[in-house]
């Protein structure tokens, strides 16, 4: 079976597996780009409030009391030493600057602790990254040392720890504002996750702007965090939400899209990336379409940040959402970018401390974005944990993470390919690390449990998108999904281990 485009006959394809093997086994491994936690940590500032003068008595109000250093420096210049040829040429890197860097896996692996253990009695390969990643060194010594010198809730109290905790949680909006390239901090929020921040503009802005007979746009790729609050807001407003359709590979039909378009379209949604089938999109070319009718965009990154830079700017999308713990970040953070101008035009969405100017019983003032969306004690702890694996992953290099990991997916769909009864489902050009198949005659939940047992976790499932497995005649897929600290190992084991699957070993499966 041959699901890809690739123009290698099997016997070619079996051959430059094995001569990439080979090579893989005895070239020498490049020196290490990773880098040390102590390193990370020493680059940000422990910032000493001594300095900090209270403010006058007629001072104007300031939403949180703050000596802004400004970001830690972080150099974007490729490592000094030789590059790294790799064997197989990329197709498509989408997005990304060809960079001359090393790129050492096992490096950047030694930098997760998590990741040296075993379960089964065998090395844990993680390959459910698409799921949550893990947290680097940088980061859990971050969330240490936060909790060790400066907790404190933040935007209040005259005392040193808590203009430690500000100075880190709003250090951590200007490191989110870099990492997405937004005009200026106020532009982002810190919200749970991708799901909280999507929830957020369809209850704030769409309330405000959605009518109805209007229309909502999504492709069928979409994630059901970028689904199901826009059919909440369609059913309250008797609006209608209409699906951009995707094609045998799974990209999405720009024509069909295009056609969905009209005065009515009050706002687009889509995913950057799929995290079912790994597509990524024309984002760009999607919200100049939508612009064209005046509508506005929403781009769902939760997939998107960790595997390709993201410059929102050059997006031009009007919100932008993304997780933290998909970009090796803690769980319970995330962002929501909004364009100024419009976060200014919406309303909160929750009341509460920490979003006010002034209350009375009579009236409230709130705060200007993007305070006013951040109602009650934040995630403080989280956030700047946040700041801390952007950091992370700006210096490891996003072009070198994107061109390893389009590297690690070609190899391993292509070993996975010669398996007999194996379906790769997802086969756009443009891919970022998601492989997604099923293995005929043997249950998705059966392959998850079978590679379980050497160690091995990926997802199978509906991993949350069911209409697009629907669209496919699939309930659930197996889910293998990349990150920096995969190597050709994880990949050989993985492809082993459902070769032994399929042929049989070890034990019996239910078949479907
Ligand atoms: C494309 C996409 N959007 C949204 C989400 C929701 O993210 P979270 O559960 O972190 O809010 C996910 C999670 O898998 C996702 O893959």
């Amino acid at each position: 079976m041959n699901t890809s485009d690739t123009t290698f006959s099997e016997a070619q394809l079996a051959k430059e597996i094995e001569r990439l093997a080979n090579e893989m086994f005895t070239a020498p491994l490049p020196a290490s780009p990773g880098i040390s936690p102590e390193a990370a940590i020493a680059a940000i500032p422990l910032v000493e409030t001594t300095a900090i003068e209270p403010p006058a008595a007629d001072a104007p109000a300031t939403p949180y009391f703050l000596e802004l250093a400004g970001p830690p420096a972080i150099s974007n210049a490729p490592p000094a030493s030789p590059a790294f040829a790799y064997a197989i040429e990329p197709e498509v890197v989408p997005q990304v600057a060809a960079s001359p860097g090393i790129f050492d896996a096992h490096a950047v692996k030694r930098d997760f602790p998590i990741l040296d253990q075993e379960v089964h009695g065998r090395p844990l390969v993680w390959l459910d990254n698409a799921a949550t990643t893990q947290k680097p060194n940088a980061v859990i010594q971050r969330l240490v040392r936060y909790y060790e010198h400066e907790n404190s809730n933040v935007h209040r109290g005259a005392h040193t720890l808590a203009a430690r905790a500000t100075d880190a949680y709003e250090g951590a909006r200007q490191e989110a504002r870099r990492f997405l390239n937004a005009g200026t901090a106020e532009e982002i929020v810190f919200v749970r996750g991708a799901t909280e921040a999507i929830n957020l503009v369809a209850q704030s802005w769409g309330r405000r702007n959605v009518q109805a007979g209007d229309e909502i746009v999504v492709t069928w790729l979409e994630h059901h965090a970028n689904i199901v609050p826009w059919q909440q807001l369609c059913s309250e407003k008797g609006a209608r939400l209409r699906v951009a359709p995707v094609d045998a590979r799974g990209q999405v039909i720009l024509e069909e899209y295009e056609r969905l378009l009209s005065d009515k379209t009050k706002i687009v949604a889509f995913t950057q990336v799929s995290n079912a089938l790994g597509t990524i999109v024309p984002a760009r070319e999607m919200v100049e379409m939508a612009h064209r009718w005046g509508a506005r965009v929403l781009v769902d990154g939760a997939q998107a940040v960790s595997h390709m830079p993201v410059d929102v700017q050059l997006l031009d999308c009007d919100f932008y959402v993304f997780s933290g713990h998909k970009i090796f970040a803690p769980t319970g953070i995330g962002v929501l970018y909004g364009k100024k101008d419009l976060l200014a035009t919406m309303p909160p969405w929750q009341g509460g401390g920490n979003m006010i100017a002034d209350v009375t019983f009579e009236k409230t003032v709130y705060q200007p974005p993007p305070w006013r969306f951040e109602a009650g004690t934040g995630n403080i702890a989280d956030a700047v944990g946040l700041g801390a694996a952007l950091q992370y992953v700006t210096a490891l290099g996003l072009p070198n993470i994107a061109r390893h990991e389009h590297e690690l997916r070609v190899y391993a769909e292509d070993c996975l390919k010669t398996i007999p009864g194996l379906r790769l489902v997802g086969t756009a050009p443009e891919k970022a690390g998601v492989i997604s198949f099923v293995l005929d005659g043997v249950r998705t939940e059966d392959v998850g449990g079978a590679l379980d047992l050497e160690g091995i976790a990926v997802r199978s499932g509906h991993h949350c998108a069911q209409p697009i497995l629907r669209r496919f005649g699939l309930e659930a897929t197996v889910r293998a999904s990349l990150a920096p600290y995969n190597t050709r190992d994880d990949i050989d084991a993985l492809v082993a281990a459902v070769r032994r699957l399929q042929l049989g070993r070890p034990g019996s499966f239910r078949t479907v």
